[in-house]
């Protein structure tokens, strides 16, 4: 009997879309406003479907005036109604409820969101209501049509898609950062003859971590797929409370047989252009959002520290340059001579070849000298991981680190050292357990190519499509040190 139960709803990015003036609809939602005068009400109504509100109209001659001061932010409601054309600039069209339902009231008093500008750090705290404000729904939205174009990307090159395990017992990167698994108890823990913990009587009878990066594995594959990418979670122990590191993120590491390095550049650079492309024609609605957002926030900062370019123009500029590359060692000659090292205006700095570049040193290449993304080549071994070419001076090695605006390093990757012998010996020589990469070191024995791949963090990608300046902000759920709440 009840008109509500039969008709289907219809997403609110559908509605405003629509052109059928006069058919009856349902919507549902929650309620960012509500305001009114003596015979009507105007709520405004979004269901995450799209950034834009659809505005309902109440008139108290058809639904009761009590129910609708039950109605407040953060309220859920369906809604039975004619779609009409809207007689106010801004929408096209709006509802005029025949039938209003409060799915869940939303006290006043304690509802946290109120419909005025709250600070990203307030919303942190609220991270469970956070997702119903404009700002991160505009940003989960593009979060999640980036994976999709990641994986539309790979897909149209023939590139498989392999999942790599998340629980392994290898350090990929050789950092130590791991987070333990065990099952072991904490408060009895087992010890054999040395004094150390007996993993022997652990769960997998050895001693494992949380991933730090697929890409070991990753290696496994491309060398039978010939090219294969992993998507995965990663984990790092690394006490960095910055705005650009997590605890747990997502990487993207294709990996490839027969590419060198120059076409493992083109291939993420390729990437990383296709996936701001993707965004630019997907997600404008909410692209403008935050660039109006970003550039009321620029217009509170101090003129050195404002980036000079809105949103939208910067994802454009880094769609139409080619990116530069050069070695690391011309970085460092262009860091040595530059104003702020000789003024000693840097944190750290640069004195001799071989240190490792500060994000302030990656930001200063690529927003003050080269004026567009970077990609720094040829890095020191000592500074790079074991699974790194080495080129033919012994010294420096095939990697690539990409740096970006307001970010610094957002890809790293190298050609692989698909040599037995150099690779066993730079295990060595950093001290990672060679007997424990057997599986790893056999690709080399057996029809071992020269192959290369790189890790893009997802999150940093984010942070740049979006304009957000801490990586807190651009996934749902940041796990930081000291910080695992939700
Ligand atoms: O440079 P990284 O450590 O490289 C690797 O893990 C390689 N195994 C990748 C490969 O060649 N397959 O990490 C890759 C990227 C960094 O450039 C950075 O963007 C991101 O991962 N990243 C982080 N993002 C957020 N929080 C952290 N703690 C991150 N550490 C690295
Ligand atoms: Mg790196």
């Amino acid at each position: 009997m009840n008109k509500m139960d039969d008709l289907k709803r219809t997403k609110i990015i559908d509605l405003l879309d629509s052109n059928e003036f006069g058919k009856i609809k349902k919507v549902m939602g929650w309620v960012r406003t509500r305001r009114g005068s003596k015979n009507v009400a105007f709520i405004a109504m979004n269901d995450g479907s799209t950034i834009k509100n659809i505005q309902i109209v109440v008139d108290f001659e058809i639904i009761d005036e009590e129910l609708i001061q039950r109605i407040h932010s953060g309220a859920a409601i369906e809604v039975i109604g004619e779609l009409i054309e809207s007689p106010g600039s801004g929408q096209k069209v709006e509802v005029k409820a025949n039938i209003l339902n409060i799915l869940g009231e939303a006290d006043p008093d304690e509802y946290p969101l109120q419909p005025k500008k709250h600070s990203l750090e307030f919303l942190r705290e609220k991270a469970h209501l956070r997702f119903r404000t404009n700002t991160f729904s505009a940003i989960f939205r593009i979060r999640h049509a980036m994976i999709f174009a990641v994986h539309k990307f790979f897909n149209d090159r023939g590139f498989f898609n392999i999942h790599t395990p998340i629980i392994t017992a290898s350090d990929a990167e050789g950092a130590g950062e791991m987070f333990r698994v065990t099952t072991l108890e904490m408060k009895n823990l087992p010890f054999n003859e040395d004094g150390d913990i007996d993993y022997k009587q652990d769960f997998f009878a050895k001693e494992t971590n949380l991933t730090v990066s697929g890409q070991l594995e990753a290696e496994l594959a491309a060398l039978a797929l010939s090219e294969v990418y992993t998507f995965g979670p990663t984990f790092r122990a690394e006490n960095s409370n910055t705005s650009r590191h997590l605890a747990e993120f997502w990487m993207i590491e294709p990996e490839a047989a027969f590419y060198d390095i120059n076409d493992n550049m083109d291939l993420a650079e390729d990437m990383l252009k296709y996936m701001t492309k993707y965004a630019l024609d997907n997600c404008v609605d909410d692209l403008e959002f935050l660039s109006k957002r970003l550039s009321d926030e620029e217009k509170n900062k101090k003129q050195e520290d404002r980036s000079g370019m809105e949103l939208i123009e910067k994802l454009n500029f880094v769609l139409e340059n080619d990116f530069e590359r050069i070695t690391y060692t011309e970085a460092f000659d262009i860091l040595r001579n530059s104003k702020p090292n000789k003024k000693k205006r840097f944190q750290y700095l640069i004195k001799e070849w071989g240190a490792d570049f500060q994000s302030e040193h990656e930001r200063y290449l690529v927003e003050k000298h080269f004026k567009k993304p970077v990609i720094v080549t040829d890095y020191p071994k000592v500074i790079k991981a074991f699974y790194m070419k080495l080129n033919d001076d012994d010294n420096t090695v095939r990697a690539m680190d990409i740096l970006f605006p307001q970010i610094g390093e957002i890809v790293g990757g190298s050609q692989r050292e698909e040599n037995y012998d150099k690779l066993v010996k730079r295990m060595n020589e950093m001290n990672v357990p060679e007997k424990e990469m057997w599986w790893y070191l056999e690709t080399r024995k057996f029809g071992s190519v020269p192959h290369s791949g790189f890790g893009l963090g997802f999150e940093r990608f984010i942070q740049f499509i979006t304009g957000m300046g801490n990586i807190r902000d651009v996934i749902p759920f940041p796990r930081t040190p000291q910080n695992a709440e939700f």
